[in-house]
């Protein structure tokens, strides 16, 4: 397949590299005017041997040719970094939009109305130590799912990323598992952005009481919108991301730390504005979304 992924950080890097891997025609579409750009890849399996792969960029031919389009980039940056590329997109492209937190859909359907749009959420685990070395740091299911009407039978993209990637699963309400990742971003990337720690150091019996806390808040409001689950069953999952991961820095922890805009909006922010709806209140993600706006706000007056 002729595919371009826009916004090679850890996770799309690792996608390109493992379709292009699976012999797919992926080119990279940068912030740069590159033509050409060289990945050097460090596999799960392997850490100590690097492969090189070479990607062609930015080339508008490519992109009018491309049948699959992913989007890697943040959920605050999915509408500008996608507006210069709509001119030369067929409205045959299957965009796959890939981001933590929720929000960002209906923005997207405004802006490709006649695409067919397919989100995912993974938990792959990658780390980009230099700006162009990556490496496969853990491996975590992929759940692919339409929310469109154009996408709604497109269950061989999540075969494709499988053959990639595996394990994947193609999902008929794609909002499940994204909001079952939201609760996993609600307890970890707070915590580990305001107190620079690793995700392992959210064991410790400090911060029980307070993932207690945000577990049962997210399980209110998943309930609310009609999803089933528990705090109990929440927590039991974090549990597990926490200990799979513990040497990790989550995403937010690491933009904090580089003085970055976070994603906090589309995690703690979605679900508090999803909690006013409900008249749930959420005082525990409230606290966490303002205290990463006030962390932003220090860097970005
Ligand atoms: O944002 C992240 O870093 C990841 O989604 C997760 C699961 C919290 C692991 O670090």
């Amino acid at each position: 397949m002729n595919i371009t992924l826009l916004g090679a950080g850890a996770i799309g890097a690792l996608w390109a590299i493992k379709l292009t891997q699976q012999r797919h025609n992926v080119q990279l579409w940068t912030r740069n005017a590159e033509t050409k750009a060289t990945l050097h890849f460090n596999e799960l399996t392997t850490p100590t041997t690097t492969n090189s792969y070479s990607f062609s960029c930015n080339s508008p031919d490519d992109l009018a040719a491309c049948e699959l389009l992913i989007v890697t980039v943040k959920a605050f940056q999915v509408t500008t970094a996608l507006t210069p590329l709509l001119p030369y997109l067929n409205t045959d492209c299957v965009v796959v939009i890939m981001h933590n937190g929720i929000g960002t859909q209906s923005q997207i359907q405004q802006l490709l109305p006649h695409n067919p749009i397919i989100y995912a959420t993974t938990s792959q685990a990658a780390f980009k130590p230099t700006p162009t070395t990556i490496q496969h740091t853990g491996l975590g299911q992929t759940s692919l799912g339409a929310i469109n009407d154009y996408a709604q039978y497109l269950s061989h993209i999540a075969a494709l990323f499988g053959a990639a990637l595996a394990p994947t699963q193609w999902q008929a309400n794609i909002y499940q598992p994204l909001w079952q990742k939201l609760a996993i971003n609600c307890a970890i990337n707070p915590l580990t952005a305001i107190h620079q720690c690793c995700n392992g150091d959210l064991a410790r019996p400090c911060y029980q009481s307070q993932l207690d806390g945000i577990c049962l808040e997210v399980a209110q409001v998943m309930t609310a919108e009609g999803f089933t689950t528990t705090q109990q069953q929440l927590r039991h999952q974090v549990d597990n991301v926490i200990k799979a991961t513990a040497s990790n820095y989550s995403s937010m922890n690491r933009d904090i730390f580089h003085h970055r805009l976070t994603e906090i909006d589309y995690i703690n922010g979605y679900l508090v504005q999803q909690a006013q709806r409900h008249n749930i209140d959420t005082p525990i993600n409230y606290q966490l979304w303002q205290a990463i706006k006030h962390m932003e706000s220090l860097d970005h007056a």
